[in-house]
């Protein structure tokens, strides 16, 4: 089989680099249209899928793709006609056609897009109906209309223009009834939002107060220092609204749910808050004003008005009968009534604090928009068919506009908290949860950009300049990748990215999305919105709802294990396959591999893409892996044959090394590293069907995978050491070693601490006593400042290296000098190499600067070892 350019090599670094640049991209890029969580890279999307659809060829070949690559893979390039046009060529040069491609697990569309943009026929799938949804408007509508499929010639083409005309057309009939519930103040000054907090009744029986549950008491505090400052009468909370305040704004009424009462300074326990709110005693208060005046710069605060109160209880006035109008209409209660799901604590908390239903997340007012905007939204598909449009046409516009509407719901509900340092809300989902908010702001939807079409036009103008694959416009299905509707054989490759366990809830995530999209669109989409929420059956991410966390890995592994071999189903023989995983452990992206295995698919290569920077990474206390690994994975065409594990084994010592030569050049260090070797080793085991040892016994994956793992940990102390000392190095040195170059001076997860120390034979669990501490799912490597010197047994090189930097740091220079000469290592040379490898692989910290202090006097000490050794020798 001819080997993919991706077989062979990859410029890691710089994609990695374009794909951790690309995050602080919003403008244009397509998480602007629709939130979709866990988005991969369009760089490193585009870069591999490239690299695995072209071949290698000669040398010369190879450098110049090598090379191009860094170039196809700028933000700046995506729509860039030449390298567009070249990288389709190489791809249509190699297959002779448009290569066809799937993506079983599409999300919100990065990987389809990119083949797509690669001139392949696309193919793309999600079991949830928002992710299919997002893709149709990233994928499927864009081509179908975009004007000559040339893009490039033709200006603004005509769906840019209609989702436009009739973004602005929703706009303005949607204005036209909510203005008056948004009142400018007599000075022309207009609220941009309006700064609320729930209440509960202090539990003290002795104060009455009615507590403002506020997290912190700033308004602003990046140039302008705007705070609330408590004003207390009795019982009563006031408040005034000062610049500059003299006292911590920074701490509010409440943390981590515990209330504490500012006027008699009682708490409320984080269970007491929950059921307080369960039993229906919580309330709601208007604390503030954000106001912007037409002639002023800036964001100015006051604190609300009788009026502020009286409009917003006729927007809920207004809101009931308009919601019994809609309710005749939509044959459907206008504001979701669908129940949020308890189960799902973790990531949606929100029935804990007795907000049962989805639209239990929205103030009568945001409410209120939310359904005229909505109206609106059906109103313009009426009126575009009442105008003529095509069905289908119009169907599309009307989707679009749908996509704004998310905007709203994520920008404007009452759980968006108010970020002082910005003055404006942030969104709900911020992280891959949806918690509860106690204090947040409600935004005038009038204002600012929210719900205007621009929000989404110039993403719209980025897809629809994509050129036309001639003959095919892509196809997204709703299914399930554990049973993929698609013939055997029938794929080039598929490129795709699949859930990773319980990292993220997709289905509970988006119901909060879906709930309103179905009031908008449901009857458009009939196939899309039959459930009443997301489904959730055949999802594959581990819940623990219902079973334990074992089960649940079970269940997901089950089902990745299906996926992989309908993954291998419907390839043809000899496609090529990338399957991305964001590995948290070591172990989990294991039970990937043999799960690939066993689907019959050969895994040919591996690339760890660093969507992070590596500053950022290092600044956190915790060391997991966080690079996302790309397998590269074949259907083989032939039969393989069997192997002998004598044979294999030093088959994988050759090529391995080749392997892990060009990932160190690639600057992949750390966890990352000892996880691509693995993959590197994939490479020479799937070219077997099975291996035996010469006595005919199989040998397993899990044998085959410690020999890879000692392999790449024995190139790897080599390199640190920069030379051949390593095999003067006992096992517990090498991991010391090794530990510190994967992981710092931080904690490890267990498994990952495990796999590295076994493949230096050594068992954690007996190395107790020594440097190792185990606590729960963690391992510490202690440094010599966190061990006790009188503790220390100067056998081990670390040991003896431990207590040398104590005695340095304490100006014992003598005890020093008689630890390294008791113990002979102050005269070899490899004990100063691994202080030195050591003060490479860690961030500033004590064990640092005390080992740049003893290898600093390294010569003096070698000399003075030497002689002590020496006389001692004399009769
Ligand atoms: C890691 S995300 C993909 C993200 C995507 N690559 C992107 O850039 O947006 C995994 C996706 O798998 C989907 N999913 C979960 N279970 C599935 C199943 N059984 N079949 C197909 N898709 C599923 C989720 O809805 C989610 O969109």
């Amino acid at each position: 089989m001819k080997k993919a350019l991706i077989e062979k090599t990859f410029p890691l670094r710089d994609v990695s680099e374009e794909s951790a640049r690309e995050k602080n991209i919003k403008s244009g890029h397509i998480s602007t249209l629709h939130i979709w969580w866990a988005r991969r890279p369009l760089a490193s999307s585009r870069a591999t899928i490239y690299a695995s659809l072209v071949g290698a060829g000669d040398e010369l070949e190879e450098i110049k793709r090598r090379e191009f690559i860094k170039k196809l893979c700028k933000w700046e390039n995506t729509n860039d006609l030449n390298t567009i046009s070249r990288a389709r060529k190489d791809i249509l040069h190699e297959h002779g056609h448009p290569p066809r491609v799937l993506d079983p697990f599409g999300g919100g569309g990065s990987i389809p897009l990119e083949a797509l943009r690669l001139g392949c026929e696309t193919h793309s799938m999600d079991y949830n109906p928002v992710a299919v949804l997002i893709q149709k408007c990233t994928l499927e509508y864009p081509q179908k209309y975009a004007g000559s499929g040339t893009g490039w010639s033709e200006g603004e083409n005509r769906l840019v223009r209609d989702v436009k005309r009739w973004g602005e057309w929703v706009f303005r009939e949607a204005a036209g009834e909510l203005r008056r519930f948004y009142p400018a103040d007599d000075d022309g000054s207009v609220p941009v939002a309006y700064i609320w907090a729930r209440t509960l009744p202090c539990q003290n029986p002795s104060c009455a107060a009615e507590i403002p549950l506020m997290r912190r008491f700033w308004l602003a505090n990046k140039r302008n220092k705007i705070a609330l400052k408590t004003v207390i009468e009795g019982d009563r909370i006031d408040f005034e609204i000062v610049k500059d305040p003299d006292f911590d704004p920074g701490k509010g009424t409440i943390s981590r749910a515990i209330v504490t009462c500012p006027v008699c300074g009682s708490t409320i326990k984080a269970d007491d808050t929950r059921r307080l709110f369960q039993e229906g005693k919580s309330g709601e208060r208007l604390i503030a004003v954000v106001t912007s005046h037409p002639d002023r710069r800036g964001k100015e605060y006051r604190l609300p008005t009788e009026d502020d109160m009286k409009i917003f209880l006729e927007a809920e006035k207004h809101l009931e009968k308009k919601r019994e109008k809609l309710m005749d209409e939509w044959l459907i209660d206008p504001i979701p009534d669908e129940p949020i799901p308890p189960e799902n604590r973790r990531s949606v908390n929100l029935p804990g604090y007795g907000m049962l239903k989805w639209g239990d997340l929205f103030n009568p007012r945001q409410k209120l928009s939310l359904i005229t905007f909505i109206e609106m939204i059906r109103n313009a598909y009426e009126e575009m068919i009442r105008e003529g449009y095509d069905e289908e046409y119009a169907k599309i516009i009307t989707t679009y506009l749908a996509m704004i509407l998310g905007k709203l719901a994520d920008w404007n509900s009452a759980l968006c908290y108010w970020r002082p340092d910005q003055e404006r809300n942030a969104d709900v989902f911020s992280r891959n949860a949806i918690p509860m908010v106690f204090d947040y702001g409600e935004r005038n939807p009038l204002m600012g950009k929210l719900m205007r079409p621009e929000t989404i036009s110039k993403v719209l103008d980025n897809l629809s300049m994509i050129p036309e694959v001639k003959g095919h416009t892509p196809n997204v299905v709703k299914a399930s990748a554990t049973s993929i509707p698609y013939p055997d054989n029938y794929f080039d490759g598929i490129f795709t990215d699949p859930p990773y366990y319980d990292n993220v809830p997709y289905s509970y995530l988006s119901d909060y999305f879906y709930v309103w999209l179905k009031r908008a669109l449901g009857d458009l989409y009939p196939e899309l919105f039959l459930t009443s929420l997301t489904p959730k059956a055949d999802e594959m991410v581990a819940y623990t709802h219902e079973k334990s966390k074992a089960e649940a890995n079970q269940q997901f592994e089950d089902m990745i294990r299906k996926s992989f071999q309908e993954i291998h189903r419907v390839l043809k023989p000899g496609g090529i396959a990338n399957i991305v995983y964001a590995h948290k452990t070591a172990a989990g992206w294991e039970t990937v591999i043999n799960a690939l295995l066993e689907s019959g698919l050969t895994v040919t290569a591996s690339w760890p893409i660093n969507t992070e920077m590596r500053a950022r990474l290092m600044a956190q206390k915790s060391a997991a892996l966080r690079s996302s690994i790309y397998i590269v994975a074949r259907k083989p065409d032939e039969e393989k044959g069997t192997g002998f594990y004598e044979e294999v084994k030093a088959e994988l010592k050759e090529k391995l090394h080749e392997k892990l030569e060009s990932f160190w050049m690639e600057g992949v260090s750390g966890p990352d590293f000892f996880i691509s070797a693995i993959g590197g080793g994939l490479e020479v085991i799937g070219g077997y069907d099975s291996i035996l040892t010469y006595s005919g016994e199989k040998v397993t994956a899990s044998r085959l995978l410690e020999d890879i793992r000692s392999l790449a940990a024995d190139f790897a102390i080599k390199q640190i050491l920069e030379n051949g000392f390593a095999d003067e190095l006992s096992p517990l040195t090498r991991f010391y070693l090794f530990y510190r170059w994967n992981f710092g001076n931080n904690k490890a997860d267990f498994d990952d601490a495990r796999l590295l120390a076994s493949s230096l034979g050594i068992d954690l669990q007996n190395e107790k006593d020594g440097f190792i501490r185990i606590s729960g799912s963690k391992v510490t490597v202690l440094g010599p400042d966190e061990r006790k010197p009188d503790k220390i047994k100067p056998k081990d090189l670390i040991d003896v290296l431990h207590l040398a930097c104590i005695h340095w740091s304490r100006g014992e220079t003598g005890r020093m000098e008689s630890v390294l000469t008791e113990s002979g290592y102050g005269s070899m040379d490899s004990f100063y190499r691994v202080a030195q490898a050591l003060i490479e692989s860690l961030p500033d910290c004590s064990e640092k600067k005390w080992l740049e202090g003893l290898t600093l006097n390294r010569e003096e000490l070698m000399r003075k070892t030497a002689e002590t050794e020496r006389q001692q020798k004399l009769p």
